[in-house]
């Protein structure tokens, strides 16, 4: 089919969304790595700008851990073994030991009865959400949830939506008082961390109003969570939000472990029961293959880190990195928001002041992430920076004195 008719309506679209700014840029292409050495955190080498070293600003690799040797060891082992991909589904023949091992680990970490894979968090929330959502459900949740949260809902149809402005607890109580009645199950999604800003939910105080509320609905509150950039990473010993905010009654976790645990693919903790009904439900889980055996061996092998004295000194490095990047700020006159998690934006509040200073740091070799409208809303132009331990107090010093240079030149 030579696509003649439809290749001019799907090239007026993008033009469409390149005029409204809403298209995405070229995706950058990483040739090489070099590897950290002495004060000098990993350096990455750009398509396109060959011979230049750039600091990576923008990853979620909180901890580093994609380049630790172990972990790339364990996934070349298990792949010797069981070779490279699952071959299959997990209930036609791809479940392999590591899945089932790494499920547990995942349950034992954040202290839930069982875990389930899937191939990313978004497929974990799709599937999720999809089966846990009746057609008598209401749905609460924070306007400012992930993508894969909004589709999820999209896709289940639920009875009733209600979307709550950010944080906004007032609001989530009052949308709990009214529809009482209105429907059997209610479910209250919120991410844990929200990775535009780097702010958290307040899950301690959801939680409660979820055990408060649960009574009053036939087949009661819900609370999912999906925590992608708290797990891992967040809170003393790594458990995400839920330990930050030390909440008592998140019903279903869900986490990426392509971020902090700088492996891949998706999951959920929470009960046994819910599990079961998942492993029949969930179509994400039961109509798409599974992480390979090396991938989910690898992730097995991170969270064990996580739990060893070396992975608190990581963590630690981590917070101080955060602390130093963020007071730097501070210090300079930069404006930040307040909070603790690597996701540090600075807030500019102008687009084209936005633009200029991602292209000043890119030309001195920082890569950082400019948000503009309509992906925040007007004023709140800014740039996410994300702190990783594997970038070293020199990395973050070297990010600052670029900045300031910025502020000075082309602000
Ligand atoms: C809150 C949140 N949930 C889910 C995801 C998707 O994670 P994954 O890449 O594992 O699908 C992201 C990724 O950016 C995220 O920020």
């Amino acid at each position: 089919m030579p696509l003649t008719k439809i290749k001019n309506v799907l090239a007026n679209e993008i033009e469409v969304m390149r005029s409204n700014n809403t298209a995405k840029g070229d995706e950058m292409v990483v040739e090489k790595v070099v590897q950290a050495s002495g004060d000098k955190g990993p350096r990455f080498i750009i398509r396109g700008f060959e011979g230049k070293e750039f600091i990576r600003m923008n990853s979620n690799s909180y901890l580093g851990l994609s380049f630790r040797k172990d972990l790339k060891e364990v996934a070349e082992e298990k792949a010797e073994k069981f070779g490279a991909g699952p071959g299959a589904v997990r209930f036609i023949s791809g479940t392999y030991t590591t899945h089932i091992e790494l499920e547990e680990t995942l349950a034992r970490f954040h202290g839930m009865e069982a875990g389930m894979l899937f191939s990313s968090a978004y497929m974990a929330t799709l599937g999720c959400l999809s089966s846990l959502i009746s057609s008598d459900s209401i749905v609460i949740s924070d306007e400012l949830n992930h993508n894969c949260i909004i589709n999820a809902i999209r896709m289940s149809r639920p009875k009733e939506k209600l979307i709550y402005p950010h944080l906004n607890m007032d609001s989530l109580r009052k949308a709990l008082e009214e529809k009482v009645g209105a429907g059997k199950r209610v479910l209250v999604i919120t991410d844990g961390i929200f990775s535009m800003r780097g702010d958290h939910a307040p899950l301690d105080v959801i939680a409660d109003m979820c055990k408060e509320f649960d009574s009053k609905y036939e087949e009661g509150v819900l609370l999912v969570v999906d925590d992608s950039h708290g797990v891992g990473a967040f809170g003393e010993n790594g458990r995400g939000t839920i330990e930050y905010t030390n909440a008592k009654g998140v019903d279903v976790l869900i986490g990426t472990l392509g971020k902090g645990f700088g492996t891949n693919g998706g999951y959920l903790v929470t009960g046994k029961s819910i599990v079961e009904y998942l492993h029949q439900k969930a179509p994400t889980y039961i109509y798409s293959n599974p992480i390979s055996p090396g991938e989910a061996a690898s992730a097995k092998k991170a969270i064990e880190l996580i739990d060893s004295p070396e992975g608190k000194e990581i963590l630690k490095r981590l917070r101080s990195l955060t602390h130093q990047f963020k007071q730097g700020l501070i210090d300079n006159g930069f404006e930040t928001l307040p909070g603790e998690h690597p996701v540090v934006p600075l807030m500019i509040r102008d687009t084209r002041k936005t633009a200029d200073t991602v292209k000043f740091l890119k030309e001195n070799g920082v890569l950082a992430t400019g948000l503009s409208f309509p992906v925040v809303p007007k004023g709140d132009e800014e740039i996410r920076f994300q702190i990783s331990a594997e970038h070293t107090p020199k990395d973050i010093q070297t990010v600052l004195d670029v900045l300031t240079e910025c502020k000075k030149t082309c602000w």
